[in-house]
């Protein structure tokens, strides 16, 4: 959900008008009359509201027929996957619609509060844990029992961004004891201080650049070298939590065919970048394939199984991106027509960041047509 009451309320107070479709929220647990209350108008028809904003705050990118009714120089907010979504553009474009893909969003202080990326994979590390711990066979703490001891699960966790770091500390608060890897230097002073051991990346290969605070692509010898040294981890591990991604092109391989062999059966493996390729070979978005007893499962979507939380966090961030655009709006209309409640400033660094589209023309083409496989 792109609002929530309390979202709807501070928007308001900055002289907008919230527009919420009938029942959007109930799947979260966010009531019509919440909302309501909270000052939104509910609107029985959501065609209604397509051609009627002035801005338009969703989750995933419209379909092509909502995208037609858009108005045009319409702000439209939302998780665009913008790489590679050539047609989107097009659509976008067509409309003049200004739009802001929150993938986009630089990485720097100022931006924190807007950050969905971190807060949806904060909520997807923390679940991929509980959904390996409830699909485990075994105990993840370690127990001293009457029939003798339980030794404490042992988990590895593929990438040390934010979805592995919060992976990381919840599988340490359920006991498990776990080892973490990463390509980014900054990764092992991380991984330790919240108590998890770190794999190091290979040293005979040059490590990936960094930009961003994001790791590049590795080329196709130093993933080598790293399955290579990750085999010995994964026959020892009981639940494997994969979180390795690189924006805009497929995530690393980083467990093959060959690796799968050796693990336990009864292990897990949960993939959260199943949606992008996969660390894992042989995930499958949305299911759970059983290789050889051990659970291969595509963690695409988590969020969504937390949903009053992921919403909460979501509309939070979303609101404080729109209030950031309303405090920087431009005295002066921009010349390529931008929304007469919204004329943004496009030299600002957040909104130049994340503005796809505006006016006609993409933005962003180095993310459009960058991508890569
Ligand atoms: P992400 O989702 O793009 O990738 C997850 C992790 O996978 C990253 O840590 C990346 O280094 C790692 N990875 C990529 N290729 C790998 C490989 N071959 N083997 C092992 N690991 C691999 O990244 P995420 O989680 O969105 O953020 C990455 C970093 O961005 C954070 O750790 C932080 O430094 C920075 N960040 C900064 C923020 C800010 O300043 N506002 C907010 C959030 C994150």
């Amino acid at each position: 959900m792109a609002a929530t009451p309390e979202t709807v309320r501070r928007l308001l107070a900055k002289g907008l008008n919230l527009h919420v479709e009938e029942g959007a929220g109930e799947a979260a647990g966010y009531a019509d009359a919440d909302f309501a209350a909270a000052g939104a108008v509910l609107l029985a028809n959501a065609d209604d509201l397509w051609g009627n904003s002035d801005a338009v705050l969703c989750v995933n990118p419209p379909g092509p027929e909502s995208l037609g009714q858009l108005k045009p120089g319409a702000l439209l907010a939302g998780l665009l996957s913008p790489y590679g979504a050539t047609p989107l553009v097009e659509a976008l474009n067509n409309r003049q619609v200004s739009a802001l893909a929150l993938e986009l969003l630089p990485r720097i202080s100022r931006a924190q509060s807007m950050d969905v990326l971190s807060s949806q994979a904060n909520i997807a590390g923390y679940k991929a844990v509980l959904v390996a711990a409830a699909a485990l066979d075994r105990y993840v703490p370690m127990l001293m029992t009457a029939a003798g001891t339980i030794q404490p699960a042992r988990a590895l966790v593929l990438g040390a961004g934010v979805a592995g770091l919060q992976a990381l500390a919840t599988a340490r608060r359920l006991g498990a004891v776990v080892y973490v890897t990463d390509v980014r230097a900054a990764a092992k002073e991380q991984v330790e201080s919240l108590g998890g051991r770190f794999v190091s990346p290979p040293e005979k290969e040059e490590l990936p650049a960094e930009s961003g605070g994001y790791a590049q692509a590795a080329t196709e010898a130093f993933l080598a070298a790293q399955r290579q040294q990750l085999a010995e981890q994964l026959a020892l591990a009981d639940m494997v939590i994969c979180t390795a991604q690189v924006p805009g092109r497929r995530a690393p391989l980083l467990i093959d065919e060959a690796m799968l062999d050796v693990m336990r059966p009864g292990s897990v493996v949960v993939d959260l970048a199943v949606a992008q390729g996969g660390n894992c070979a042989g995930t499958q978005p949305g299911t759970t394939v059983l290789r050889k007893g051990v659970q291969l499962i595509g963690g695409d979507g988590l969020p969504s199984s937390v949903a009053n939380h992921a919403s909460a966090l979501y509309a939070r961030n979303i609101a404080a991106l729109i209030e950031h655009v309303v405090a920087t709006a431009n005295a002066e209309p921009q010349p390529k027509g931008g929304p007469q409640s919204f004329c943004l400033d496009l030299d600002d660094p957040i909104v130049a960041g994340c503005l796809l589209t505006h006016g006609g023309e993409c933005r962003r083409p180095d993310v459009v047509s960058g991508v890569k496989s």
